[in-house]
């Protein structure tokens, strides 16, 4: 085959498997199907009487999926959507109870080489950075739009990027002579603001982009959209794994899981986060920063977290 991992290698595949504790006959919802790697491997394990759930914000990484995913003995629904609209999504599926929700956040490796996204800077293309080609706001509207101050938030919150300002004020500089429409004239304004080695730059350049992407997409935002959903939708056994590869992102999850269990409403499958192993990393260097944690509900809605009172 041409292209065996079809365009991205799944990471934390078995891990993830495992941690899901995915029985026949179960719905289990896969929120970024992306190319479909975990769902074939969620869905192998449904059999016939099982369902599985496939959300994605990227109808082309849906389209795909559902292409790979035809010959899995499963019921499968394909929703073209973000995973912070669950509830709703859930509505529409007609389905009020689910075992499993599975999360695998970021962006696939084909949406990052494929220029039609303008995720990367390696090759110059319209700095678009949106996931969902039916929302309006594109990178190129930010950081021709925002701010100085705004910008140098987005980068040092969504990126931890020490040299923000530095780089907000030259975008910012950059604007006033010409709009910034492409990822290499951006890539040009990044490396020409941050002094030093080669390597700063380039690292600059990847945080900003993260930044931006996070931003376009409203990332951060999804996820808090989707633990709530998944808090909201919890009954005894429901279980929830996530991936994160960036440490804001795995914050959140971390958070909220320490909540529910401070709250008597499950346990931590994963009292530390599962990471790759060595031979993951050196097979796909991308899963390198990946963490993956899982929950398990074993309360209902309604059920009280206080202790009983006795009388
Ligand atoms: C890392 S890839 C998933 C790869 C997939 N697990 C596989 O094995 O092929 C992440 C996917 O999530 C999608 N995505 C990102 N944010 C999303 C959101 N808020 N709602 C729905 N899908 C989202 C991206 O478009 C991308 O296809």
């Amino acid at each position: 085959m041409d292209n065996p991992d079809h365009g991205h290698q799944s990471v934390l595949l078995q891990e993830s498997i495992l941690l899901l504790g995915i029985e026949a006959a179960q719905t289990i919802v896969d929120c970024t199907t992306g190319r479909g790697g975990h769902a074939q491997a969620i869905g192998e394990k449904l059999g016939p009487s099982g369902t599985l759930i496939c959300i994605d914000t990227d109808d082309r990484n849906l389209h795909y999926a559902k292409a790979r995913l035809q010959s899995l003995p499963c019921k499968r629904r394909f929703f073209h959507a973000n995973f912070g609209q669950l509830p709703e999504i859930l509505q529409a599926a007609g389905v009020s109870r689910v075992h499993a929700i599975f999360a695998d956040l970021g962006v696939s490796t084909n949406q990052i080489t494929t220029g039609d996204y303008g995720l990367s800077f390696s090759n110059d293309s319209k700095l678009d950075m949106r996931l969902d080609r039916r929302s309006d706001t594109t990178a190129a509207d930010l950081v021709n739009r925002m701010e100085q101050s705004e910008l140098a938030d987005i980068l040092f919150r969504n990126a931890d990027e020490r040299y923000s300002r530095r780089i907000a004020r030259a975008i910012v500089e950059a604007r006033k002579v010409k709009r910034i429409e492409t990822t290499g004239e951006l890539a040009a304004i990044i490396r020409s603001a941050v002094k030093g080695s080669p390597r700063a730059a380039i690292d600059s350049a990847t945080r900003t982009f993260q930044a931006l992407r996070m931003e376009v997409n409203r990332e951060s935002s999804s996820l808090s959209a989707l633990l709530a959903a998944a808090h909201a939708l919890r009954h005894p056994g429901l279980r929830l794994a996530v991936i994160s590869f960036h440490s804001g992102e795995d914050r959140l999850v971390k958070h909220a899981m320490r909540q529910w269990k401070m709250d008597s409403l499950g346990e931590s499958l994963t009292p530390k986060p599962i990471t790759p192993g060595d031979a993951e990393m050196y097979a796909n260097p991308r899963s390198r920063s990946a963490k993956l944690r899982g929950f398990v509900f074993t309360a209902a809605i309604g059920s009280s977290t206080q202790p009983p009172v006795n009388s």
